[in-house]
């Protein structure tokens, strides 16, 4: 029996967050929301309920979980030493949409990060996930609360899609603000490593840093061959069960639009039946030619497009399409973390035409 409770995001109900830190104390899987998306919680100390969370979500032991905290202090435990640099970004980025990589302490149990002697760190900026964690007294480990391989859920109902019946509770607190997952940044070596993007950007993290932050091709999601790096990155994620086509020729042009038009119309000629998800500014175009639209959000505020993406995603799958064409984005800013996880969606890209 999963227990479905609604919290106030601003102001949660203090019985509520305790009976939820209750269920995390006796072992217990809570689904609960972030800013960027719901995440899977456990005990971080607690290896059978962190062994579970793998289980529910179907997910490889060798892909290791976001451990959660909610004051600086939690960090002595679970980190061997915090870099000058981690200790900088942490104070001006959490809490906040930011994942810092460094040294797992040894004491620190390697159930939830995957046997690797790093461990990624969050403090979230979401109210109701800041309190469970307090009311909890115990770091949480959380991955995105989706079954393995399907987008990450931005929305209770998400959750209870993909989990209900195998977990003990989601706390269902409407949806969530950025809609993509938190940035991940490695300081574990000589140069600060773009792990994967997200609402926090290169530009405030370089500004943070003052260093350049190396952002390879696996980070923009167009080598997985590389990721190896980050265990969790050789997986497939995201994706949709219809086929979903990108065409990756760059955001925000004319020609975006026509070669998208281009890709539909040929699928939509071969005899297939062709959903086109793309930005508002497009969306009439498309209809105009009989397509089923999928828009996303406004190229002028990129932030509605990440905030949408997921919810678009799982959508396709019940258009009774057998294709979606999707337009590309300006890879700036979120941008970068749309294109990536646009491209672990697709099971085609098109670079050009
Ligand atoms: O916004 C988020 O980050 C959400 C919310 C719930 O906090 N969490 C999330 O968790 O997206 P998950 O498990 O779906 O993604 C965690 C990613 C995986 O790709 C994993 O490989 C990577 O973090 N990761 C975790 N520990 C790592 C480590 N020590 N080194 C490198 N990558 C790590
Ligand atoms: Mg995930």
């Amino acid at each position: 029996m999963t227990e479905v409770i609604k919290v106030d995001p601003i102001a949660p109900d203090e019985a509520k967050i305790d009976g939820a830190a209750r269920v995390i104390k006796r072992g217990g899987l809570v689904a609960f929301p972030t800013e960027t998306v719901y995440g899977l919680g456990a005990d971080a100390l607690n290896e059978s309920a962190c062994r579970r969370i793998f289980e529910v979500k179907g997910r490889p032991l060798d892909n290791p979980a976001i451990t959660h905290i909610a004051d600086l202090v939690q960090l002595a435990s679970i980190a061997q030493e915090m870099p000058e640099s981690a200790l900088r970004v942490a104070e001006k980025a959490w809490p906040g949409p930011l994942t810092i990589v460094v040294k797992k302490a040894r004491a620190f149990p390697s159930t939830s990060t995957g046997g690797l002697d790093s461990v990624a760190i969050r403090m979230p900026a979401h109210p109701v996930a800041l309190r469970l964690i307090e009311a909890s007294r115990t770091p949480i480990a959380a991955p995105s609360a989706n079954l393995s391989g399907k987008p990450s859920p931005t929305t209770a109902r998400h959750v209870a899609d993909d989990l209900s019946g195998s977990i003990d509770m989601i706390l269902d607190a409407g949806e969530t603000f950025f809609g993509v997952e938190s940035t991940i940044i490695d300081l574990t070596g000589d140069e600060p490593n773009l792990l994967r993007p997200g609402p926090f950007t290169v530009k405030e993290l370089e500004s943070i840093l003052g260093t350049k932050v190396r952002v390879s091709s696996a980070a923009k999601g167009l080598a997985e061959a590389e990721a190896a790096l980050a265990p969790g990155m050789k997986y497939r994620h995201y994706a949709p069960k219809t086929k979903l086509v990108l065409v990756d020729i760059g955001g925000d042009t004319d020609t975006t639009r026509h070669s998208t038009m281009f890709v539909a119309d040929r699928y939509k000629g071969a005899g297939e039946k062709v959903a086109v998800l793309c930005a508002d500014e497009s969306a009439r175009l498309y209809a105009r030619q009989g397509y089923e639209v999928l828009s996303m959000g406004t190229r002028s505020n990129p932030y509605t497009v990440a905030k949408n993406l997921y919810s678009r995603l799982r959508e396709l799958d019940s258009l009774g399409v057998s294709v979606a064409v999707c337009e590309s984005f300006e890879e700036k800013g979120i941008g970068l973390a749309i294109m990536n996880r646009l491209r672990k969606a697709a099971s085609l890209s098109v670079i050009s035409l």
